[in-house]
């Protein structure tokens, strides 16, 4: 093999690997001279808001401070009981399943089909007891889930469905966007997301009760219009600022090259390592758009020396800071709700009153043969919309150089 260099890719942490310019700087000058940066009185975050939902086929958007405090009102909008559960997934950021507890609904597992590290109808339904409130769904890495049968079984059982898409800006299902096609999307504007304001989120939704009563939730219940405002019922100040509103406006504008961009870089990618050994490309969901927030190779440790691990560790001295097995283990195995870490000592919402006769939930890793597969294979390659074919070429070049020299046999 020749030899290969290592290569020095643009990150989305900072300026290599992000999209600022002169139309944020622009908007933010109008902001900051209009000496408004609260958006109950500004402008800049309703018309993001706006053009979001319109954009992505919703009728209303609310922005909050960020992703986790968007699931957070989308949780809070299906208002459960203290007890009820909530199915979602163990392979997710802890700020997807979080909001959960605090409203007062206990997280529930799913497995991950091992190929695509989402959820899917099939997983759900084992889960699915009298105390399910809703069904959340979250498009890792960008590649959306398997939806249609989820709704399917989701209005069978008159659940409704929730769709985190904090990893999938610009992904679709069968030509319609993710966080239309449930009750309620969630989106994060972190840092490291496809775009950005450093933190903040949204949430979409196109039924008028969600709507509303989302936005009293990201707003302190508060009824601002009604003919007898008062504080409604128990939420927060979610509340985006003006600030942040001028960079999401600005950074709206580049969304569809951003994502256009990834996909094709992405899809460099795949052809120039489709037959490397050992390394399996991406699986698009049947009928999906993949927006690749993250590009994911599947390392087979039968062909690989060390598996993902090994092969993370032969990418970094050339440049390909990896994650390998992404969050490191399923979300269940976390302090947090391993050990019920909630309120004080009390264990609440899974242990009181509140779950007699319930039969207690339980974690059991037995129970996750698809998630477990999926965390130790997956090898998470970083991804953003600065990478030119040169960079890729030399992904490519290194995904190869490193899957020959840990070949097994
Ligand atoms: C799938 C998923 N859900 C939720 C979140 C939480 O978003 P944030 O970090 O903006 O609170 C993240 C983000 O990091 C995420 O990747």
């Amino acid at each position: 093999m020749t030899d290969v260099k290592p290569v020095n890719l643009p990150s989305d942490q900072n300026a290599t690997g992000r999209s600022f310019g002169a139309e944020e700087l622009e908007l933010l000058r109008k902001v900051i001279d209009s000496g408004t940066l609260n958006c109950t009185k500004g402008t800049v975050v309703r018309e993001f808001e706006n053009r979001f939902a319109k954009l992505i086929g919703s009728t209303s958007c609310r922005t909050t401070t960020s992703g986790t405090a968007a699931i957070h009102a989308a949780v809070a909008s299906v208002n459960p009981e203290p007890g009820d559960e909530i199915i979602t997934t163990p392979i997710t950021d802890m700020g997807g399943i979080t909001p959960i507890l605090y409203q007062t609904a206990i997280p529930v597992f799913a497995d991950c089909d091992p190929l695509t590290y989402n959820v899917t109808a099939e997983t759900i339904a084992k889960k699915i007891t009298k105390r399910t409130k809703a069904i959340m769904v979250t498009h890792l890495f960008g590649n959306p889930c398997d939806m249609d049968p989820i709704m399917e079984l989701a209005s069978a059982k008159g659940l409704p469905v929730l769709e985190d898409c904090a990893q999938a800006y610009g992904t679709t299902y069968k030509g319609k966007h993710v966080g239309t096609i449930g009750a309620i999307g969630a989106f994060s504007l972190q840092q490291g997301k496809h775009m950005t304001t450093g933190e903040g989120g949204c949430v979409v939704t196109s039924d008028p009760a969600h709507e509303r009563r989302m936005r009293l939730f990201i707003d302190k219940a508060w009824g601002y219009g009604d003919p007898n405002p008062d504080h409604y019922f128990l939420a927060m100040n979610y509340r985006m600022t003006e600030l942040q509103g001028a960079v999401a406006l600005a950074q709206l504008e580049k969304l569809d090259a951003m994502v256009a961009h990834r996909i094709a870089m992405a899809d460099r990618l795949t052809a120039a390592i489709s037959d490397v050994r050992g390394v399996a490309v991406p699986k698009v969901t049947p009928g999906g758009r993949h927006t690749y927030w993250k590009y994911c190779v599947r390392v087979d440790p039968k062909v690989i020396k060390g598996g993902s691990v090994g092969f993370g560790d032969a990418l970094k001295p050339l440049g390909v800071m990896s994650a390998p097995r992404y969050i490191q283990k399923l979300a269940f195995e976390c302090e947090v709700l391993r050990d019920h870490r909630t309120f004080g000592k009390s264990e609440f919402p899974y242990k009181g009153p509140h779950r007699a006769g319930d039969p207690p939930v339980v974690y059991d890793k037995a129970e996750y043969p698809g998630s477990t597969e999926a965390l130790a294979d997956v090898v998470v390659l970083p991804w953003n919309e600065k990478y030119t074919t040169d960079h890729v070429d030399a992904i490519a070049a290194i995904i190869r150089k490193a899957a020959a020299d840990l070949a097994i046999g």
